[in-house]
């Protein structure tokens, strides 16, 4: 559970450091909004971003996301991977400053097969946006990424993207949130039509009709006519409109889950707005109501205690590791998510890993390959450190008295290769590039009980982590591989020891992870079922 800023009492008994009463740091936090957009390639992600950019008066750096993408490209031979693929493998992280606001917006791959960044991305944000496509509702990779948000209880809004073209379903959408997500969806507003005839909302709480018009489509600011639901003289809608408004309406308020914000934070219920990010109608609703309901970044639970944000000392950890940001320095950046306290660049901190103290003299805000020189941050700000190996995935870095956040949670791969080493006289830097792919959390490694050494089996939540993992052996170790993909499609840990053989179904494969921990692989939940059904003695690890 995730406390508010204001929360003073304890969470199931744990200690709490106390708070600061810094007023200019408890400002800085109320003002930060930190969060992620997870959605289905092609719901709209991208163009919500743009969108948040033109409102937040970023309009030139919208421009500089394409022409910047652009002048990567040409730079190293991975970026040529992303260019050719036309998706965006690296993440940014967007600072905007929005009303008052400053909202840190987690960019995260988009392609479907790239999301283990985009799972650890996740457990950097306080909040997260779900955008639908209004005609094809809850998809395959919103699921997936939404399953990551409920375990760690991140709170969700969701918006149901191109309401402006047909075969859109607002009920049908509700439901299958609820169905299959399996989570409260209370619309906030409701659309007035759909497809072509999508021409307003009606915001629940106010009652409220917002007509949308004609003559300005796709302004920035969508002018809008307003009148109310109840009044039946306005001259806004037609009988017939008003009165089938007012049934969806009333069903919504018999029929649809409730709107209460303490649950929202507990991430029972999602908020649920309409809207069409292309033709910017409903965006600004939404992005006005993303900032009310929203949390400022919050308590996180830390091994010895509960961390608010508050906490006088500043602390922070690193969920994202990576390299080859700019070939011209071969560095590696690590991305530290400021939890508590101030960051002030060149502060003296202490890695909770190693208990090595470390100055931090050089930080940035990237945006892509650019860098920019942060010299203060505050919880809910995330910036990138310089790494020569100094940084893990999941390290604390604190001040003051010894914190250290909880490790980052592993993800079960669904896609298996074995990577072999092509000549036996690279295999040293073989060695060394994949430890430090795996260190960087690019991919995860299991062995082959007597592999040994050559090959490598590559575990991954997408296949395009392969691809990534061997062009960059290629150029940044002068390493040849070869990549035998495996029909396996889930790993499952066996606890402990197993004490007897195991009996394996056809096809599965015994494999140990990098420590030492018994991996078996199958190629269908019906192997899993089998390898079940012929050893009941063996316990398998929790999955996360
Ligand atoms: P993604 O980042 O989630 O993958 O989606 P993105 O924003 O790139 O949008 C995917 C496609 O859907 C784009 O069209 C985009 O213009 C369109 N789109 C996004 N929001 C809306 C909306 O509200 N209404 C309608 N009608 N379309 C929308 P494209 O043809 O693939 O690309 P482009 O040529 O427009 O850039």
């Amino acid at each position: 559970m995730r406390l508010q800023l204001d929360d003073e009492v304890s969470v199931d008994g744990n200690r709490r450091w106390e708070g600061s009463i810094d007023p200019a740091l408890r400002n800085e936090i109320r003002r930060r909004r930190t969060f992620a957009i997870i959605s289905h390639p092609d719901a709209g992600k991208t163009t919500l971003t743009e969108k948040l950019l033109l409102y937040a008066g970023c309009l030139d750096v919208a421009g500089m996301v394409r022409g910047r993408k652009t002048r990567r490209a040409v730079t190293s031979d991975w970026m040529e991977l992303e260019r050719q693929r036309g998706i965006s493998v690296t993440s940014t992280a967007l600072a905007i400053e929005y009303r008052g606001h400053r909202v840190n917006l987690l960019d995260t791959p988009g392609h479907q097969d790239f999301s283990e960044d985009t799972y650890r991305t996740l457990i950097a944000a306080d909040c997260a946006v779900m955008v639908l496509d209004a005609a094809k509702g809850v998809e395959a990779q919103t699921e997936k990424l939404f399953r990551v948000c409920a375990r760690r209880k991140i709170p969700i809004l969701t918006f149901v993207n191109k309401m402006d073209r047909p075969g859109g379903d607002p009920l049908k959408v509700l439901g299958e949130v609820e169905e299959v997500l399996g989570i409260g969806a209370a619309p906030l507003n409701w659309p007035i039509g759909t497809g072509r005839d999508f021409r307003g909302l009606c915001d629940r709480r106010t009652r409220r009709v917002s007509i949308f018009h004609d003559d300005a489509p796709g302004s920035l600011v969508v002018p809008t006519t307003d009148g109310d639901l109840d009044d039946p003289s306005s001259p806004l809608l037609d009988a017939e409109t008003r009165a089938s408004l007012l049934d969806e309406i009333a069903l919504l308020d018999v029929a649809g889950a409730p709107f209460d914000h303490q649950r929202f934070l507990r991430a029972e219920v999602t908020p649920v707005f309409f809207g069409s990010a292309l033709t910017n109608s409903g965006v600004e609703a939404f992005l006005d109501a993303f900032l009310t309901l929203s949390p400022p970044p919050g308590s996180r639970p830390s091994d010895g205690a509960i961390v608010p944000p508050d906490r006088s000392g500043f602390s922070g950890f690193i969920f994202k590791v990576q390299g080859n940001m700019d070939p011209k320095h071969r560095d590696r950046i690590a991305f530290l998510r400021v939890c508590s306290g101030r960051f002030v660049r060149d502060m003296e901190v202490v890695n909770a890993r190693t208990g090595e103290r470390l100055r931090l003299s050089r930080s940035h805000r990237l945006f892509a390959q650019d860098r920019e020189t942060v010299d203060e941050a505050y919880p809910g700000d995330i910036i990138g450190l310089p790494s020569t190996g100094q940084y893990r995935l999941g390290d604390t870095l604190y001040q003051g008295d010894r914190v250290r956040y909880e490790p980052l949670p592993q993800f079960a791969p669904e896609h298996f290769a074995v990577l072999t080493c092509r000549e036996t006289l690279r295999r040293k830097q073989f060695a060394k590039g994949m430890e430090q792919l795996v260190e960087e959390g690019a991919i995860q490694t299991l062995s082959e009980p007597d592999g040994g050494g050559r090959q490598q089996i590559l575990a991954a939540i997408g296949p395009l982590q392969f691809e990534v993992v061997q062009a960059r052996l290629e150029s940044e170790y002068g390493v040849s591989t070869d990549l035998e993909p495996l029909p396996h499609t889930m790993a499952c840990r066996v606890e402990g020891e197993p004490t007897s053989t195991l009996r394996m179904p056809l096809g599965s494969l015994r494999a140990l992870d990098r420590s030492g921990g018994v991996v078996v692989l199958f190629r269908s939940p019906f192997d899993l079922d089998a390898f079940r059904t012929r050893n009941p003695d063996i316990r398998f690890a929790p999955a996360d």
